[in-house]
């Protein structure tokens, strides 16, 4: 008989914590984070980060393995026996995951080509950004006008979907298990030579200056605000569904506090570690150019794969190996994490209708394949750069509304602190009751309110009437549909047959 849902473990502590943090590090870290941090003030940008990282991001982790593991269950699972009305909201990650997961995986197709382009002595030729947007993706420069496809970008999604189903459609502890187990540490030795290699170049510490010096003027902006706390959940992978179906996973009587603390550090830490050398590279890049580091940047999707080749370019013989070393490290900190991702997206399905895994993950894999090829076209650059945009509001959303839900709404607060307090090293007291309580929904009301004054007052005319009602309409209506059609679906199991405690 296949594994169906509800009989698989994680082995350890360990591999837990391998596969959690192999799911929090990834582009989020490399490619997301440092274009967000100088998007966003720079230095200054740490600010909301880290504020948004103990109000929220680090207690929420915490809130999620516990749905997962005291609900037993992957999101909507676990929020239909918190309250069968609640169920949309282990939808809402879900959907996010889904959201994710088809332009994440064309981020990775990238990586590939540009991982391949570097081993044949890097292929962009002497202006990456032409050859990127250019020969490379064949951008049209318009969302909504799909041009055509790109074929090296499909060749690579077949390889990257057929590897996932080898992964994921296996049980967990052959399958995702030790996967982590392979690449994580081996994703974080190479993470931190690349770190180590980078700040060792002339001219890194103009580039760290860039990084850590604030502008603290931006810290009046709302969208700032709302980056950090959206820059936080992307990264440690919470509010889609992961780290609810992570925490299912944990055996009865599991630690979780300071496992979410190890793990909440480390995403952190290694956000830390992949900015310094983003910019270290940068600074190397300014310094041969003899321009400021702010000239050299760029925020955005393209940051990786249009300035990085031009700093790889200068570097003359070492250039292929740097070039070779940085896309190896992107694509294996990615693919832990779109496991992650993929699991989130298709271990509710394995639930609500009782079916194998290998037969969900063969059909999510078959689904992917073909979702993602919209982003293979010359529009896929400019539609992933508004759907990861649009994201950090979900994120947010969705953080919220699991706070009411099961503080404010269930009061399941006191059943939370006793169910993970039983096998604490650290117990969750005020330190994790207030930010999340209090001062998380607090933060969010006021920036969502700010930005939607902000958005009706000119933010909005920042894009064609055509790209919101087709791409922010479309995401948005998208998410509500999936959460209004999918908890009207009869469970094909009695959701109430769990061990309680
Ligand atoms: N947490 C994952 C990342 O940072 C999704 O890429």
């Amino acid at each position: 008989m296949q594994q169906k849902s509800g009989d698989s473990f994680w082995s350890n502590r360990f591999t837990f914590v391998l596969a959690a943090v192999g799911s929090a590090v990834g582009l989020g870290n490399i490619w997301r984070y440092p274009a967000t941090v100088f998007d966003n003030g720079g230095g200054a940008f740490f600010i909301p980060y880290f504020i948004a990282f103990f109000t929220a991001g680090l207690p929420i982790l915490i809130l999620e393995f516990t749905v997962g593991s005291k609900w037993r269950g992957a999101g909507p699972l676990a929020y239909a026996r918190i309250n069968k009305k609640w169920e949309f909201l282990g939808w809402m990650g879900t959907m996010v995951a889904g959201m994710i997961v088809f332009f994440y995986v064309v981020i990775l197709a990238w990586a590939v080509n540009f991982l391949i382009f570097s081993i044949q002595g890097m292929a962009w030729g002497p202006d990456p950004g032409g050859f990127f947007f250019g020969e490379f993706l064949g951008a049209t420069g318009n969302p909504i006008v799909l041009g055509a496809i790109n074929w090296p970008v499909v060749a690579s999604l077949v390889v990257l979907w057929g590897g996932t189903w080898l992964v994921s459609s296996r049980d967990l502890k052959s399958g995702l298990e030790r996967f982590n187990v392979i690449l994580l540490p081996l994703m974080f030795i190479f993470m931190v030579g690349l770190m180590i290699w980078a700040t060792t170049l002339p001219g890194a510490t103009a580039g760290l200056n860039a990084l850590f010096t604030p502008d603290f003027a931006v810290l009046a902006t709302p969208g700032v605000w709302i980056a950090a706390y959206g820059q936080i959940f992307f990264s440690l992978s919470v509010c889609m569904g992961i780290m609810i179906t992570y925490g299912s996973y944990l055996k009865k009587n599991s630690e979780i506090t300071n496992t979410a603390m190890t793990i909440g550090f480390a995403d952190i830490g290694i956000a830390m570690v992949a900015a310094t050398a983003v910019f270290s590279i940068l600074g190397y890049m300014a310094t041969q150019q003899g321009v400021a580091v702010d000239d050299v940047a760029t925020g955005g999707a393209g940051l990786v794969f249009t300035v990085f080749p031009v700093a790889f370019n200068l570097m003359g013989a070492v250039g292929p190996w740097f070039a070779t070393f940085f896309f190896l490290v992107l694509l294996i900190a990615g693919m832990t994490s779109f496991v992650s991702l993929i699991e989130a997206f298709s271990q509710p399905f394995v639930e609500k209708f009782n079916v194998e895994r290998k037969k969900m993950f063969t059909i999510t894999c078959i689904i992917g394949f073909f979702a993602s090829l919209l982003y293979a076209t010359g529009a896929g650059v400019h539609l992933l750069t508004i759907v990861n945009y649009v994201i950090d509001y979900f994120l947010t959303i969705g953080g919220f509304l699991q706070v009411i839900c099961v503080i404010w709404l269930f009061k399941k607060a006191p059943e939370i602190q006793a169910f993970v307090n039983k096998n604490a090293y650290i117990k969750i007291t005020n330190w994790w009751l207030i930010p999340i309580k209090y001062i998380f929904p607090v933060v969010v009301a006021a920036i969502t309110a700010t930005w939607v004054v902000d958005f009706i007052g000119g933010g909005a005319a920042a894009h064609s009437t055509e790209v919101l009602i087709i791409v922010h309409g479309g995401t948005a209506l998208t998410m509500i549909l999936g959460m209004a059609i999918l908890p009207r679906i009869k469970w094909r199991r009695n959701i109430e047959d769990y061990e309680k405690e």
